[in-house]
Order: structure tokens, then C-alpha cells, then sequence
């Protein structure tokens, strides 16, 4: 078959790929990401010839073997997991560097090891730093079956494991921004070693059986490609995040192949390592005061119900354009819940500077939260709190009427048990019981409290 070479651009950020270079990336619309790479093409004109063998047909009625599960040893994660690891999955856990990757992942290779064969490669840091942990977490070292390897080289780290008797059961690589193949030339980290020593390693566990869990830092910009790259290329994606306020991580499941996405697990980092929270309502309460601009609102992440609170300010602009700055909280809603204030309710807050904040930079995705974003908007615009706790929940029409939002019946009863004295929520006739705040549109909240 004749090859030919082909140009073709990634994207830093996303891991887009095109044979067009891009100043924008059309995927991820970050700028000046556009990275070049030649490949060997076969030749388009070249023959299809079939002289293999046939793959296996399968049909609804055979009897087919669920993949073996591996316990983590956090009864949480598993659940998320749909039971634990699968076997031959790939699994990307990302997060920026100091989050807790490593003591995760040594934690869970000490459940998985008490039983069966782990290999973590450590690429980033020495033996002894790596031992310490280790010992710190108080990982028994008789009878375990967790091998480690120091090494940034993936021929030879394979080269290991082809000379082992027993085949193992998981492989950690920590992390694949330190792996190199010295098929490429490029440096570690660069998005081409990213890509392609992942597409090796899965390929190779996919066909051994092994689960493997890859390490990726987030960074972002500049030649070292981010987790992003790999998204599309694992089976399922867990990023860990810092919560400010709290000091919680929060791990989000966000891609899974094997059971539900957009769940979120919270463990509080401890000098014994990362403990699973399930109480965890008060880390988010402990710093809520009642002043103007503050109200809470209920976030549904994945099965948890999480009391947010959302912070305004509404002041005059300094010089120059109005400005919009939030954080955690969406400048998009922000800007349509501006809009529908000014133009249905006439009142004077497009000219003004708006700062939005959650507690801890919590990333708010859920439109549920909009009632509560108008909320703080207004009770800073107007200067006026409400005396007690309140709770806002509600989702804001372009015409200014609030619409019914999922789970309302949850998120009262939650609010309830938070010893919320103000519970304010759409109109919706499932509620029939009247000792809540109804409001209808945003004319109505307005009316009730400023
Ligand atoms: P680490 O797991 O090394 O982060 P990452 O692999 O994501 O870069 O750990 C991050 C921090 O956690 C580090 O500053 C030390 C601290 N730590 C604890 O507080 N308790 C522990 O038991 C361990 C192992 C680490
Ligand atoms: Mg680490």
C-alpha cells in the first residue's frame, strides 16, 4: 500500500483536529491553540482487500460475561462507578497539580492491590517520595501486590510488564504528561507523546484485560496539552476540583461508558488521606451571612442537593463600559437575567458594574439558579436584605415569568431541613401546600421584597 504525508492541525485546548490550520479553535473557540503535525496517510486510491479472518457475530440471545469490577475501597466511588473500575477500562482522572491525583489513586491501588497485581508508574516523582506516601497512608507492605516503576520511557515501562508471570489487573500511569515513546521525537508532554502514547497504552490494556487509569494534569495553553486532548479517547473522564470555601474536592464523574455521568462525589484531604464526606451541607453553610446582595439557592449536582450561595454586586461603573464579572456562576444567564430586568421591569441596572460570585467559585450549570442570580441582583441594586434565610429557587423566562424547575419537591424538603426560614419557588400547581413563597414572574418578586 502507498503512504503519503499529510499536515494536519490539533488544538492545544480540545484536542480538534483539521487538515485546515485554525486561528479560532471551532470546537472550543480558544484562540491561537492551532499545532502542527505530519502524518503517513495510506492512499485513498489503494484497495480494500479482505483476506483475514471473521470477527465473532453476536446475537441478543447469547449469553455474554459482565465485565469483572474492581473495588476502590470508597463505597461512594464505587457507587458512582456502577460497582468500581471495569476491567479493561480506560479512565481518565484529571485536576491540577497539587489537588490530590496521587493520594487518590495510591489509596485505591491499596484496595485493588490487597488482592490483585497493580502496576503505578510514577513518572513525576522519586521512590522515596513515592514510598512515603505510601507509608504515610498506611499501606501494609506484606502480602501486597502493588508494583512501581519510575520511569518516563513507555517502551520500556511495556517491557516490564510483557516479563511478568502474573498479568496485571490495573496500571496507574502518574502522569501522561511525563511519558514519552521513542517513536517520536517530540518532547513529554507534547500533544502528539499525549495522544499517541495513551492510544498505545489503550489499546494494549483493552487487549490484556488490564484497567488502566491515566493521570492528567489540567494546564492550559502553550504546547502542553491538557487532559481535553484525551477526553474522547478514554472510557470515562473523573476530574477533581478544589472547593474554595470548603476545601473540599469534589470529584466529578464526566464522561462514563459504564454508568451515569454528572455525579459528584466530596472528599475532605486529611493527614491520613482523602476521606469520603457524605454530611457534607454544613462545609457549604459555614460562611453564609444574611446582607444585601447574599441568598442561597439548591443545586441538584448528579444525585446530591448542594445549598449555594450567590453574592451580587451592583454598583456604579467607574469609568468606561459597564462591567460583568462573575465567578463560578454563568455569564450568559447573567447577562439574559440583566436583559429581562431592565426591559421588563424598566429598572436602571444595564449602565451598571455587576460582580456574581458563588460560594467558593462553585460551578453553577443548572438554570434552576436564575430566580436566585435576579434575586441578589435586586437586593444589592436596592441595598436591602431580607431579615432571615432564604432560600431562591426558580428558572427565568425571556418574558420575565418563572418556570417550574426539576425536582422542586426535593430541593423544598432539603431547604426545609436546612432550617431555611424563606423558601421561595415557582408558581407551581404540584406544590399545593401554601406556606411557601410563590412567585410567578419577576414583577411579583419585586413586589414581595424590595
Ligand atoms: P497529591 O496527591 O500529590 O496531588 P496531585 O497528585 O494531584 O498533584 O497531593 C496533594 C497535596 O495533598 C500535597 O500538598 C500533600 C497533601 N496530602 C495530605 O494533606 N495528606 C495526605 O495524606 C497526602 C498523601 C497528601
Ligand atoms: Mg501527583
Amino acid at each position: 500500500m502507498s503512504k503519503k504525508r499529510q499536515n494536519y492541525f490539533v488544538c492545544s485546548n480540545c484536542g480538534y483536529e483539521s487538515t485546515k490550520w485554525f486561528a479560532k479553535c471551532p470546537s472550543c473557540n480558544e484562540w491561537n491553540t492551532a499545532v502542527e503535525f505530519t502524518a503517513d496517510l495510506f492512499d485513498d486510491k489503494a484497495n480494500i482487500n479482505i483476506k483475514t479472518e471473521p470477527t465473532e457475530l453476536l446475537f441478543l440471545d447469547d449469553e455474554i460475561n459482565e465485565p469483572e469490577k474492581l473495588k476502590t475501597g470508597f463505597k461512594e466511588l464505587d457507587e458512582v462507578l456502577n460497582g468500581g473500575f471495569v476491567e479493561s477500562g480506560v479512565y481518565l482522572l484529571a485536576g491540577e497539580p497539587g489537588i490530590g491525583k496521587s493520594t487518590l489513586l495510591t489509596q485505591i491501588s491499596s484496595s485493588v492491590g490487597s488482592e490483585n497485581m497493580v502496576i503505578y508508574v510514577s513518572g513525576e516523582e522519586s521512590a522515596e517520595q513515592v514510598f512515603q506516601r505510601f507509608k504515610r497512608l498506611g499501606i501494609k507492605k506484606d502480602g501486597s501486590k502493588i508494583g512501581l516503576i519510575f520511569e518516563n520511557s513507555l517502551e520500556r515501562i511495556i517491557s516490564v510488564i510483557e516479563k511478568l508471570e502474573e498479568k496485571p489487573t490495573m496500571l496507574i500511569i502518574d502522569s501522561i504528561q511525563t511519558l514519552k515513546s521513542e517513536n517520536f521525537s517530540s518532547f513529554a508532554g507534547s500533544i502528539l507523546q499525549v495522544k499517541e502514547v495513551t492510544r498505545y497504552l489503550s489499546e494494549y490494556c483493552k487487549k490484556k484485560g488490564i484497567t488502566l487509569i491515566i493521570v492528567g494534569h489540567v494546564t492550559k495553553g502553550g504546547i502542553i496539552a491538557g487532559p481535553k486532548v484525551l477526553e474522547h479517547m478514554v472510557d470515562a473522564v473523573l476530574q477533581f476540583e478544589l472547593e474554595k470555601t470548603s476545601g473540599l474536592r469534589m470529584l466529578r464523574i464526566l464522561k462514563n461508558r459504564y454508568g451515569p455521568t454528572d455525579e459528584l462525589l466530596m472528599f475532605e484531604m486529611t493527614q491520613k488521606g482523602l476521606i469520603p464526606i457524605s454530611e457534607y451541607t454544613n462545609y457549604f453553610l459555614k460562611d453564609y451571612k444574611t446582607a444585601s446582595g447574599n441568598v442561597l439557592t439548591i443545586v441538584k449536582e448528579g444525585s446530591k442537593l448542594i445549598p449555594i450561595e450567590i453574592q451580587a454586586l451592583v454598583s456604579k461603573p467607574v469609568y468606561g463600559n459597564p462591567r460583568r464579572v462573575t465567578s463560578g456562576a454563568p455569564l450568559d444567564r447573567l447577562l439574559m437575567i440583566i436583559a429581562v430586568l431592565s426591559k421588563r421591569l424598566r429598572l436602571p441596572i444595564e449602565s451598571k458594574d455587576i460582580f456574581l460570585s458563588t460560594s467558593g467559585g462553585f460551578k453553577i450549570s443548572d438554570t434552576s439558579s436564575d430566580l436566585a442570580i435576579a434575586y441578589a441582583l435586586l437586593s444589592s441594586l436596592f441595598d436591602i436584605s431580607t431579615g432571615g434565610s432564604i432560600v431562591v429557587m426558580g428558572e427565568i423566562g425571556l418574558d420575565g415569568n418563572i418556570r417550574n424547575i426539576n425536582n422542586l419537591e426535593k430541593r423544598i424538603e432539603f431547604s426545609k431541613k436546612l432550617g431555611i426560614d424563606y423558601i421561595v419557588i415557582p408558581n407551581s400547581k404540584k406544590i399545593k401546600n401554601n406556606e411557601h413563597i410563590k412567585i410567578s414572574n419577576l414583577s411579583e418578586l419585586v413586589k414581595r421584597f424590595f
